[in-house]
Formats: C-alpha cells, sequence, structure tokens
C-alpha cells in the first residue's frame, strides 16, 4: 500500500514484524489513555490561519545548539530498533542524515555509538542517557558518546522503573537470540527471562532508580556537551532542571508508556515554554504525525518535535526507505500547513492555536 502519511503506518507495520515486538513498540501503560490523549489532543487544537500575507516561499530551517537542521522535526530515541528491521539503527541514521536532521540514539538500542558513527559519519548525532546504577558504566558510555562525536546528551528522568505495558507483561517480552543491546558489554547486553516484561526486570536490576537534581548536575560535572531533560511535563521540572545545569528540555511523557493518564504533551507545553521563558531550547513529543501538529507544536513554544513510534513502523516497512518516505511526507505537510496558515517561517505566534 502506498503511505500517504503518517497515520498509516502502524497498520501497515504490523504485518511486518513479530507480534511481541509489534505489542513492544505499539504500547502505553495501563489503559494507554495518555498513549491515545497524546494524538487526540492534537485533534482538539484549531489553527487560526491568516490570510492576505502576500507570502509563497517557506524556510523549514533551524538551529538546535548551533546545529543547523533542515525541519524542526528530529528522531526521538527508541530502543532495539533492530527488532523493527535488519538494519535498525543504521537505517535511521542513513535516512535521518539524508533528511538534515538528527538523531537521537538511545542508551538500549540495538547497534552501537561506534557502528553508528562508522556507518554515519556526517549524522548529527544525540546520545540518550539512562543512568546505570554503576557510574563508572555511565562515565564509560558518555566518553565513548563524546569520543564518536555526539552533539548533545538527552538524561531521561521519567523512568524510576518501567511503565507496566501489559502486552509485554503477557508476552514476557524478551529479545531475539541475535538482537542484543549494542552499547553494553556482555552480561549487561541481553535481557532477562523473566515472569513479565524482560525490560521491566532489566530496568530494575540495572539503573539508578532513585534519579535526583544531583544526578543531573553529576552529568553536568562530568561533561561539557548540552544536555536535555528528557521525560519534563511539569513546568517546575523544567525550571528546576535548568537551574541545575540543563540546557534544554524535552517536554515528553515517553509516548505513554510510563505514568497512564498523565498529561498531553502538547496541552503542557504553553505552562512549560512560559517557565523556560526562551531560556533553553524545547523539544517536543507525544503523538506527532501530521505536519500540522508541528506547527501547533512550534506555536505553543517547541523549537522542534521529535517522532518515535513513526520511525519504527518507516523501519518495518521499508528500512531507510521507509524513513525516508516518512520524514519527507512530514517535512511536505509541515511546509504546507506553515503555508495555508500564512506564514514563510517557523516563527509562528501563539494565538495561531485556539
Ligand atoms: C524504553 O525506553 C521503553 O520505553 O520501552
Amino acid at each position: 500500500m502506498e503511505i500517504l502519511n503518517l497515520l498509516e503506518l502502524e497498520a501497515a507495520a504490523q504485518s511486518k514484524m513479530t507480534s511481541m515486538a509489534f505489542d513492544y513498540y505499539v504500547s502505553g501503560a495501563d489503559d494507554e489513555i495518555t498513549l491515545r490523549e497524546n494524538r487526540e489532543a492534537f485533534t482538539r487544537l484549531a489553527l487560526h490561519y491568516r490570510v492576505l500575507t502576500g507570502l509563497t516561499d517557506r524556510k523549514l530551517e533551524t538551529t538546535l545548539f548551533g546545529q543547523k537542521i533542515s525541519m524542526p522535526v528530529i528522531a526521538a530515541p527508541t530502543a532495539f530498533q533492530r527488532l523493527a528491521h535488519e538494519k535498525g539503527e543504521l537505517a535511521t541514521a542513513v535516512a535521518t542524515q539524508k533528511a538534515g536532521t538528527i538523531m537521537t540514539l538511545s542508551t538500549i538500542a540495538s547497534t552501537s555509538l561506534e557502528e553508528v558513527r562508522a556507518s554515519s559519519p556526517d549524522l548529527d548525532l544525540w546520545f540518550q542517557v539512562y543512568m546505570y546504577k554503576d557510574q563508572g558504566l555511565t562515565l564509560e558510555l558518555l566518553r565513548r558518546a563524546e569520543a564518536v562525536g555526539v552533539k548533545a546528551l538527552a538524561l531521561t528522568v521519567d523512568t524510576p522503573f518501567l511503565g507496566r505495558r501489559e502486552r509485554d507483561i503477557r508476552n514476557r517480552f524478551s529479545l531475539p537470540d541475535n538482537i542484543v543491546l549494542g552499547n553494553l558489554m556482555r552480561g549487561l547486553n541481553t535481557l532477562p527471562t523473566s515472569a513479565g516484561s524482560g525490560l521491566s526486570a532489566y530496568v530494575k536490576e540495572m539503573f539508578k532508580l532513585n534519579l535526583a537534581f544531583t544526578d543531573l548536575e553529576w552529568l553536568r560535572n562530568h561533561t561539557n556537551l548540552p544536555i536535555l531533560v528528557k521525560g519534563i511535563c511539569h513546568p517546575q521540572d523544567a525550571i528546576q532542571s535548568l537551574e541545575h545545569g540543563a540546557n534544554g528540555i524535552w517536554v515528553s511523557n515517553h509516548g505513554g508508556r510510563q505514568l497512564d493518564t498523565s498529561p498531553a504533551t502538547i496541552n503542557v507545553l504553553p505552562r512549560v515554554a512560559d517557565a523556560v521563558a526562551g531560556a533553553a531550547p524545547i523539544i517536543l513529543d507525544g503523538g506527532v504525525r501530521r505536519g500540522t501538529d508541528v506547527v501547533k507544536a512550534l506555536a505553543l513554544g517547541a523549537n522542534a518535535v521529535a517522532i518515535g513510534r513513526p520511525i519504527l513502523w518507516s523501519l518495518a516497512i521499508d528500512g531507510e526507505a521507509g524513513v525516508t518516505n516518512t520524514l519527507e511526507l512530514l517535512r511536505a505537510e509541515i511546509d504546507a500547513a506553515l503555508g495555508l496558515c500564512g506564514y514563510s517561517d517557523l516563527q509562528v505566534p501563539r494565538d495561531l492555536v485556539g
């Protein structure tokens, strides 16, 4: 089937993956209310367009921490991309580089930092950080990220343990033998076989579960890279993150996979943006599927959005070409949305959305 928009990806991807992998990606926590709400909240917002502007050409480029990107869309970190396609993260890397944007590699990617860098030398690469209980291990990951030229870190802070994803519990989610956590050494690079979700057991066993602002300070003191704090929904947490050394705020509820009934990210964005007051760039993820969603996020205070599941579905459908198709579809939609709203660049006012 010809894919014409990002909402068509999920159904097309389902038949291309094992049901365990599809369930892992598609799941939200508990009743999946936040998962649905992330998407639906966008659909309830209207765009109050302007006319007779005399504008024609549009400029989608923007800059994040001095890095120029061709559009305000980056690849969110998602785990184990080789569950979707044999080339996994390597395919995402090539497609995001071709699209002129940033890829955020997960700590628990199925491909290592070094492999991604070797196959995509010019990629603008960010690294998502899960802190391990073993600080030495976290530090080692950090040094490796720096050594391969990662340009920013995204510290995930919404996962004191894994949200309860019932499909993964039922499926006893685990990794096939040929897929490992590529950034980790033997012994730490597989999921335990568990009575429930193997990932949930791994997180409990390995990750630092009592993260505090002092951990953000620790990270700040061990790197000069820009740090984004990912998983922010409360304005006060945004303010405190900046006070404790963050350089960017990533508004996210982990794709509805952590606390169910937490608010839709687009609904909390204006409050977070007011709190940040232009002091740092803001990324938003959660339910972004249309160019109009991106324009709404920009109007409400984001500098760029990140997409997660659409990239996984695209990988499953057609690997690198699938991800390229998705990024180009979204680019064309953003261009059209801006044009029909009556704007020629990303500086859209808040009252565009109502
Ligand atoms: C990993 O971060 C997940 O949400 O499954």
